[in-house]
C-alpha cells in the first residue's frame, strides 16, 4: 500500500509549511492539516495566513482546495489518513517535575490518545515535533495499549530542520531528511513508505535513516550545536570590545578554517526563537536525569552565555545614555526573533525591551511583520508599571524614531539597512545614539552623520562612563 492520504496534526510554523510543501510536491497525495484552533484554521483558509514565511502564500494558493485542506475536523482526518504527522507544540514545562527545563509532552500525548480513540485502520504515525529521546516509546505504548482489533501502528521519528524565515526553501532543498524507525520488517517498511514520499522531490542520498532514538537525539543535538556556535562567537564579543579586536574579523578568520566553516558565526544581541533555548533546556534535563551532571553543565553554559549577551547589550544601552533611561524615548527597530518572520517567541528584543522598561524608558517599537497585539502581549507578561503609556507601536521606522534619544536595533530586517539615516538623525533628540544589536548598519557612515554608534564586538564610538557619577563622555 502506498501513502495516498496524509493528516498533519498541528497547523503551526512547522505543520503548515511542511504539509503545504508535501502537497505541492506530491499532487497524488491528499494532505489535510488539522488544528484544534478554529481561528488558525480559518486563517489558513483565508487570504491572510496565520504565519509570515517567504514563498508560503504561493504554495498554499497553488494547492489549497486541490490536494491541500485545512480543517478542524481532526477525527475525520485521522480516520481517513494512511500516515499522520504530529507537529504539535512541545514547549518547556512551566510546572511540576522538570519545570523550566523538561519538554511538556501533553500535546503530543493528547494527539496519540486521539489517534488511538479514532483510528479504525493501520496508521504510520510520524513524530515531527521535537521531542526528548524515547518519546516514540511513550507514543507507541499509548497506541498499542488502546488499539482496536486489527489496527496496527508504526511510529517513526522524522524531525524537522527548517528554519523560520527560510522554511519553504529549506523544505524544498533540505540539507538532509532524517527518518528513524523500529528495527523490524514492519518498521523498515514504514520507513520506506515515508522515504518514498520525500523521494518525490529529494534525492535518496539526502535521506538518512537511523534507529528511532538516534533520530530523536539528533534533532536536539543539531539545535544544541547551532546555538553553541552563536554563544561561542558571542562570548568573544566582550573580549573584542575590551581589546580593540573586531568580532567580525575574528569570526571571518576563524570561519575560513574549513574544519570550522563560516556559517552561524555572526555575533549579535543573542539567539531567540521557539527552539534553541527550549531544546537546549530539554537536553540539559535529559542529561541530569541520566545522572550526567558534567554534560548537563556543558550545554547549560550555552544558554547562560545567551542570557549574558542579552543583558550585556541592555546594560550597554543604559550606561551609554548617561546611566539613566528614565523617561527617555528609545526606538526599537525590530521585535521578531530574526528577519523574515513575524515570530517573537524568545526574541532577544523582548528581554531588551523589558530591561529598558524596568529602567523607566519609554519605547517606540516598529517591526515590519509583528502585529501590535503580539508586542503588547509579549510585554504584558512582565509586571511593568503603566505599560500602556510607555510602549508605543509604530508602523514605519521614521515615525518610530522621531523625537527619540536612541535607536536600538534588535532584528536584522533588510529594510533597516536601507533607511535614510540623515532624515532620521535630523528628527532625533541630540546626542543621537544607535545601538546596532545585529551588526548590519554602516557604522562609519552613521558616525559621519553625527550618531554615536555602539555595536556588539567592536569599539565604534568610544565611551568612558563614570559609574560613580553617572556621567559619560563620548569620543
Ligand atoms: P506552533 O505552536 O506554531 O504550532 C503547534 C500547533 O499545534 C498549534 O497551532 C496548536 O494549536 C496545535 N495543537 C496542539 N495540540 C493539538 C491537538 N491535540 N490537536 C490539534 N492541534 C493541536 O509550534 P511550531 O513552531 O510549529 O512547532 C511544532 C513542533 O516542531 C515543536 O515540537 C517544535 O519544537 C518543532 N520545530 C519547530 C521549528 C520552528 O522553527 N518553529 C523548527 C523545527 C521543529
Amino acid at each position: 500500500m502506498t501513502i495516498k492520504k496524509i493528516c498533519g496534526i498541528g497547523a503551526g510554523y512547522v505543520g503548515g509549511p511542511t504539509c503545504s510543501v508535501i502537497a505541492l510536491m506530491c499532487p497524488d497525495i491528499r494532505v489535510t492539516v488539522v488544528d484544534k484552533s478554529k481561528e488558525k484554521i480559518a486563517q489558513w483558509n483565508s487570504t491572510k495566513l496565520p504565519i509570515y514565511e517567504p514563498g508560503l502564500e504561493l504554495v498554499v494558493k497553488k494547492c489549497r482546495g486541490k490536494n491541500l485542506f485545512f480543517s478542524t475536523d481532526i477525527e475525520a482526518a485521522i480516520k481517513e489518513a494512511d500516515l499522520i504527522f504530529i507537529s504539535v507544540n512541545t514547549p518547556t514545562k512551566t510546572f511540576g517535575i522538570g519545570k523550566g527545563r523538561a519538554a511538556d509532552l501533553k500535546y503530543v500525548e493528547n494527539t496519540a490518545r486521539m489517534i488511538a480513540d479514532v483510528a479504525t485502520s493501520d496508521k504510520i504515525v510520524v513524530e515531527k515535533s521535537t521531542v526528548p529521546v524515547k518519546a516514540a516509546e511513550s507514543i507507541m505504548h499509548i497506541l498499542r495499549a488502546n488499539h482496536k482489533p486489527g489496527v496496527t501502528y508504526q511510529i517513526l521519528s522524522n524531525p524537522e530542520f527548517l528554519a523560520e524565515g527560510t522554511a519553504i526553501d529549506n523544505l524544498i532543498n533540505p540539507d538532509r531528511v532524517l527518518i528513524g524507525g523500529e528495527d523490524s520488517p514492519q518498521g523498515r517498511e514504514a520507513v520506506e513508505k515515508l522515504c518514498k514520499i520525500y523521494e518525490n522531490w529529494i534525492n535518496r542520498d539526502k535521506i538518512f535513516t537511523t534507529n528511532t532514538w538516534s533520530s530523536e537525539l539528533s534533532k536536539l543535538a543539531a539545535n544544541a550545536f547551532l546555538a553553541q556556535r552563536i554563544s561561542s562567537i558571542n562570548s568573544l564579543s566582550p573580549v573584542c570590545e575590551a581589546t580593540g579586536a573586531d568580532v567580525t574579523e575574528v569570526a571571518r578568520a576563524v570561519g575560513l578554517d574549513s574544519r570550522i566553516g563560516s556559517k552561524f558565526l555572526q555575533a549579535s544581541v543573542g539567539f531567540g526563537g521557539s527552539c534553541f533555548q527550549k531544546d537546549l533546556l530539554n537536553l540539559v534535563y535529559i542529561c541530569e536525569c541520566l545522572n550526567l551532571p558534567e554534560v548537563a553543565a556543558y550545554w547549560q553554559q550555552v544558554i547562560d552565555m545567551n542570557e549574558y549577551q542579552k543583558s550585556r547589550f541592555s546594560t550597554k544601552v543604559i550606561e551609554s545614555l548617561f546611566n539613566t533611561v528614565t523617561d527617555k524615548r528609545i526606538a526599537m527597530l525590530g521585535f521578531a526573533f530574526k528577519k523574515n518572520t513575524g515570530d517573537t517567541r524568545e526574541s532577544p528584543a523582548i528581554t531588551v525591551a523589558k530591561n529598558l522598561l524596568d529602567e523607566g524608558a519609554v519605547l517606540h517599537i516598529y517591526d515590519p511583520k509583528v502585529e501590535e497585539f503580539q508586542i503588547i502581549d509579549n510585554l504584558s507578561a512582565f509586571d511593568i508599571d503603566n505599560i500602556k503609556n510607555r510602549v508605543n507601536i509604530y508602523h514605519d521606522a521614521y515615525s518610530a524614531t522621531k523625537n527619540t534619544h536612541a535607536i536600538v536595533l534588535c532584528t536584522e530586517w533588510d529594510e533597516f539597512m536601507e533607511l535614510d539615516y540623515e532624515r532620521i538623525y535630523v528628527q532625533m533628540t541630540k546626542p543621537a545614539y544607535i545601538f546596532d544589536g545585529r551588526k548590519i548598519l554602516d557604522h562609519e557612515k552613521l558616525q559621519k552623520i553625527g550618531f554615536i554608534v555602539q555595536t556588539i564586538g567592536k569599539r565604534v564610538s568610544r565611551i568612558a562612563v563614570s559609574k560613580t557619577w553617572g556621567s559619560s563622555t563620548q569620543m
